[in-house]
């Protein structure tokens, strides 16, 4: 199981994102790890809610995909598989924001504005919520053709609300409700393993 340390916005943020999620039948991945804090005092909570959140990836498989909780928002890491990363260059073209020059500063790290938007090339790491109205986005990482989904589709994400569609580095189709690309929220590697979410400097 991750080890993570405890986020508490808890209380009502965590539960409307999993509220969303699960009413949209997108539960998915290899594992929900939900730290519960709900004991702690409310100054610990306090202090937990802005804190990093460190998780163990080493047991994610390609094409599995692990969430987390980070400051009461789902963070999704997503190890891809070579098939993967090798479609994100052949959809550029039908993108909104292909190289992540939106917003640069809100969702997109240097060290990710690249084209698979991360450090590892097969690791992706972003904040599980639809830029358009705030829903969490369900998997879809079959390609080909299936309901709501174009027949060429390459593998990624579709937000059941009102039909916005991601890639597998959350980069946002074109002419889709959603604006922007899902954020990469920041990161750093601790050991090839572990990986700490929610700072990216060593202090
Ligand atoms: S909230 Fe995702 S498309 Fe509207």
């Amino acid at each position: 199981m991750p080890d993570t340390t405890a986020d508490a916005s808890v209380d009502n943020s965590r539960r409307n994102w999993i509220a969303i999620t699960c009413g949209a039948g997108a539960v998915g991945g290899v594992a929900v790890a939900v730290p519960f804090v709900s004991s702690l005092a409310p100054s610990e909570r306090a202090r937990a809610a802005g804190a990093p959140v460190q998780v163990d990836i080493g047991a994610i498989q390609p094409g599995e995909k692990l969430t987390v909780e980070w400051r009461g928002k789902p963070v999704w890491i997503v190890r891809r598989t070579p098939e993967q990363l090798a479609a994100l260059p052949k959809v550029d073209a039908l993108l909104a924001d292909p190289n992540s020059q939106r917003k640069p500063d809100e969702l997109t790290p240097e060290y990710a504005r690249n084209e698979h938007r991360s450090i590892k090339p097969e690791v992706l790491v972003a904040v599980g919520i639809c830029s358009h109205l705030g829903c969490s986005p369900s998997d879809k990482f079959q390609p080909g053709a299936q309901p709501s989904l174009p027949d060429d589709w390459a593998g990624g994400f579709l937000c059941p609300c009102h039909g916005s569609t991601f890639d597998m580095a959350g980069r946002v189709y074109k002419n889709k409700p959603a604006p922007d690309n899902l954020e990469v929220p920041p990161h750093m590697y601790l050991s090839d393993t572990r990986l700490l979410i929610g700072e990216d400097k060593k202090a």
